[in-house]
């Protein structure tokens, strides 16, 4: 799979429509996290270092084609100007007159922010009269959305079949760091997979247990695979009607040479809150009155030496409820040795979603991947082996 990049593309004098995904959280009316604003920064300088006038394309929450005032972009604006360090200039409709006047009266050095794509239902749709709609404001087009590319939509979609197209900065650092990661890894490869249900990362374990050497499953998940196991999970959060789906997922793992890590040792509570009192037993001694909320030392200990002999690692979960103390420790403990074993040049590390990039950060590990992705549903269709189509739409 080849993509132009924008070293591939004349900007001079050029309009470059450039999807961004800035989707961001906002409380009280700013935005609380600007991480994704500032992974599009060395994407909109290039354009304007290269003589391009960038007109940026992006979505904001879910409109569903209405004009949402609290989904408005313009909340995005101040943010994205301080991020930037350039005047970011800003139209009321992304398509038509309003779009249509501010485009000509851009000049160079000045960033153009069109409002929400989705305040019309033709974006997500993938209208093509929307997509030409669009198309026609500019001269090139630029997809630096990665975490927007699992959606076909006008924006991410439709417009690159219509204008020269080409991958942006963010885009291109998200398709390498993943291709390290599953594409041709260096190996051994362990996948770490968490989070609450089987049932909505099916796809993604069906597709890891081919691809990688060690498959280390932990939160809820791993309860679902105990369960499956005959083991007492007590009042877990577990899946129970899902025990034949768990064991055909372990079967194929046998088959392909996958060793599937569970818990060895769990840490229990008999209530579901912070400071819980707790104690630590062995996986098989979960008492029935009490729920799994983290993975024991022996846990960490074993996913230690399997992290110091592996030469790539993949991350999308954590392994207990690290939003509760002291149920993060499982997590944290597994994280100082990514970053110990990233740090001394031993391992490549990628890890990807909301939950899992929030409890990285919380662990203070923000800096110690290889990569950290900015997408969450597109990380996991990437994980799953799934076409995505804003990137395919790219394809030369
Ligand atoms: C995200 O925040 O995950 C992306 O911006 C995609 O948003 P969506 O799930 O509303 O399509
Ligand atoms: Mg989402």
């Amino acid at each position: 799979m080849a993509w132009k990049t924008l070293d591939d593309m004349d900007l001079s004098g050029k309009v470059v429509l450039c999807r961004v995904d800035i989707n961001v959280p906002v409380k009280d009316g700013h935005v609380s996290d600007d991480t994704r604003i500032r992974r599009i920064v060395p994407t909109v300088r290039d354009i304007v270092a290269a003589g391009g006038k960038p007109v940026l394309l992006a979505h904001f929450g879910r409109p569903k084609g209405e004009r949402v005032p609290e989904m408005s972009l313009s909340i995005v604006r101040p943010a994205l100007e301080a991020a930037l360090g350039l005047p970011v200039l800003f139209a009321e409709d992304c398509i038509g007159a309003p779009a249509k006047h501010a485009v000509a009266a851009l000049e160079p050095g000045q960033v153009l922010l069109l409002e929400n794509t989705r305040y019309h239902d033709e974006e997500t749709r993938n209208d093509p009269m929307f997509a030409a709609s669009l198309a026609a404001l500019g001269d090139v087009y630029c997809n630096d959305a990665f975490s927007a590319a699992h959606r076909a939509h006008g924006s991410t979609e439709g417009i690159a079949r219509l204008l020269p197209s080409c991958a942006g900065r963010l885009m291109q650092a998200e398709l390498s760091a993943l291709e390290a990661a599953l594409g041709a890894p260096a190996r051994p490869v362990v996948a770490v997979v968490g989070g609450a249900k089987v049932s909505t990362k099916l796809d993604l374990l069906g597709n890891l247990v081919s691809k990688v050497d060690h498959l280390v499953i932990g939160g809820g998940m791993a309860n679902t695979f105990l369960a499956a196991q005959g083991v007492g999970v007590g009042t877990s959060l577990a899946e129970h009607d899902m025990a034949d789906t768990a064991r055909a997922i372990l079967a194929k793992a046998d088959e392909e040479g996958c060793e599937v890590i569970l818990p060895r040792d769990i840490v229990v509570a008999r209530e579901f809150a912070a400071h819980a009192p707790h104690e630590t037993v062995a996986t098989e001694a979960c008492p029935a009155d009490a729920m799994i909320l983290d993975a024991g030392p022996d846990t960490v200990a074993y996913i230690r030496t399997v992290i110091e002999n592996a030469q790539t690692l993949i991350m999308n979960g954590p392994l207990g409820v690290f939003e509760m103390e002291p149920f993060q420790t499982g997590t944290f403990a597994m994280l100082d040795v990514v970053a110990e074993q990233t740090g001394a040049g031993r391992l490549t590390s990628v890890a990807g979603g909301g939950d899992t990039v929030a409890a990285i950060n919380a662990s203070g590990h923000g800096d110690d991947f290889t990569y950290i992705s900015t997408a969450g549903g597109a990380f996991l269709e990437w994980m799953e082996g799934k076409t995505l189509p804003g990137v395919a739409a790219l394809e030369d």
